[in-house]
């Protein structure tokens, strides 16, 4: 499969859903950036749109279109937001963050009347948690914060550069990546236990937040919804 074309085809899917005057949110990666560049693209006087995005990353990216921003705190609710996940359950549920911006992400999709993810098929498990799962985590003893979350049956690791320094996410937090060693039972209840433990700002499983999911393939589209 080519996963370039296949994730072309799903961004393009995704944009025909958004209409001119709506208020979009704008997810970040390699997936939802290639559905920023349509939506920019596409900018025309009959077709304006307000972009809510994810990261700094997607801000420049939209700003470079000249499209109309605004920031997660001055909307409630938006209508439409597209983004792009890590993993995909056949029951809509996500893994998302491995781009470092799941507490943005997780926020605007909150926010969106419909979310729309988008993946290749590669994105596609029986089961969430075959990969790591991004958590969250505010940097004053997050050591003593991933012990906790190991207890929930998990290795973490810090996440780092490539240069062996610390990452730090936009909100100056770090990520842990949480590996279920059986995948992850039930994503609802754990989402609520890692929430519990003080520390943890925000976890990468998106459960029951996702309106359609749009797999890409190369030469056709899956809608799930
Ligand atoms: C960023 C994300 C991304 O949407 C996710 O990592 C998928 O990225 P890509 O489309 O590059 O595979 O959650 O935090």
């Amino acid at each position: 499969m080519n996963q370039e074309f296949a994730k072309k085809n799903a961004a393009k899917e995704a944009v025909k859903f958004v209409e001119h005057g709506m208020t979009v949110g704008l997810g970040t990666g390699s997936t939802a950036s290639i559905a920023v560049d349509l939506l920019g693209n596409k900018l025309s006087e009959n077709f304006q749109i307000t972009g809510m995005p994810t990261s700094i990353e997607t801000k420049k990216q939209a700003e470079k279109w000249g499209m109309d921003l605004i920031g997660i705190e001055d909307r409630d609710s938006i209508d439409i937001a597209i983004d792009g996940a890590d993993e995909v359950s056949p029951s809509l549920d996500l893994i998302k963050g491995l781009g470092g911006a799941l507490l943005r992400e997780k926020k605007v999709g909150r926010k969106a009347k419909e979310l729309i993810i988008i993946v290749d098929e590669t994105k596609i498990v029986e089961r969430l948690g075959v990969g790591p799962l991004p958590v969250e985590v505010g940097t004053e003893n997050h050591d003593s914060i991933a012990r906790e979350i190991e207890k929930q049956g998990c290795q973490a690791k810090l996440r780092t550069e490539e240069s062996g320094d610390v990452f730090v996410t936009d909100n100056k937090n770090y990520i842990y990546h949480c590996h279920f060693p059986e995948g992850i039972k039930n994503p609802e209840e754990m989402d609520v236990r890692l929430l519990n433990i003080d520390g943890v700002k925000d976890t990468g499983l998106f459960v029951n937040m996702a309106t359609k999911v749009i797999i890409g393939k190369e030469k056709s589209i899956e809608i799930w919804e």
